[in-house]
């Protein structure tokens, strides 16, 4: 099974503030349902607050607390205590891939077991947040596909759609 990081960061790494995102990027929104629908998605507990403790729909939602007994028991909510015990659930659903999506404290636990990281870098500063993506080691991992997106009526922020895959690792 591979293990992805799926992110959307700022260019000083910002990805969040209060317990909620920084921006509004209703085409990142639909990259991540297409990439990650029908899938376990791994995340921390507080991100799953942040979405109104609700499962993201069509996916397997792998919820990682320390104390996962408090989590409400729900369809399509999995609760795990430890990290290798989310990848031991997300491996028993059989999928080829398992999404990593956040939040910060997470992403630094698994960046280093990660083969791949679909970032959206969001072409912003944000100075003031309080949640960061660990800084990506370009000699462990490199660009194989990038695609510009300007800001629009939509999007107030350009951002760079960037998959990143780590060195002598294959593609699916
Ligand atoms: N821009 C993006 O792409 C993106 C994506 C996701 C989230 N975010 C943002 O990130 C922020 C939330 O991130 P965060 O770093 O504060 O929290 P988080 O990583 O979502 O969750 C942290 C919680 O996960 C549990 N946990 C962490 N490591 C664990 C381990 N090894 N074993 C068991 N449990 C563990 C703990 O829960 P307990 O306290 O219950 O033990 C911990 O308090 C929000 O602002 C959110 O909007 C941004």
């Amino acid at each position: 099974m591979m293990i992805s990081l799926v992110v959307a960061a700022s260019e000083n790494n910002a990805i969040g503030q209060d317990n909620s995102l920084l921006w509004k990027l209703p085409n990142d929104m639909k990259f991540f349902k297409n990439l990650t629908w029908g899938m376990p998605v791994i995340m921390g507990r507080k991100t799953f607050a942040s979405m109104a403790s609700k499962p993201l729909p069509g996916r397997i939602n792998i919820v990682i607390s320390r104390n996962p007994e408090v989590l409400p028991i729900q369809e399509n909510v999995w609760p795990a205590n430890t990290l290798e015990h989310a990848l031991e659930l997300a491996r028993s659903s059989d999928c080829l891939e398992a999404f990593v999506i956040g939040g910060g404290e997470i992403y630094k636990q698994c960046i280093a077991i990660a083969d791949r990281i679909y970032m959206t870098r969001v072409h912003a500063r944000y100075p003031d947040a309080d949640t960061f993506f660990p800084a990506i080691d370009d000699s462990l991992f490199r660009i194989e596909n990038a695609i510009d997106m300007s800001a629009d009526e939509k999007h107030a922020q350009a951002y760079r759609f960037e998959t990143w895959q780590r060195v002598g690792h294959t593609t699916l």
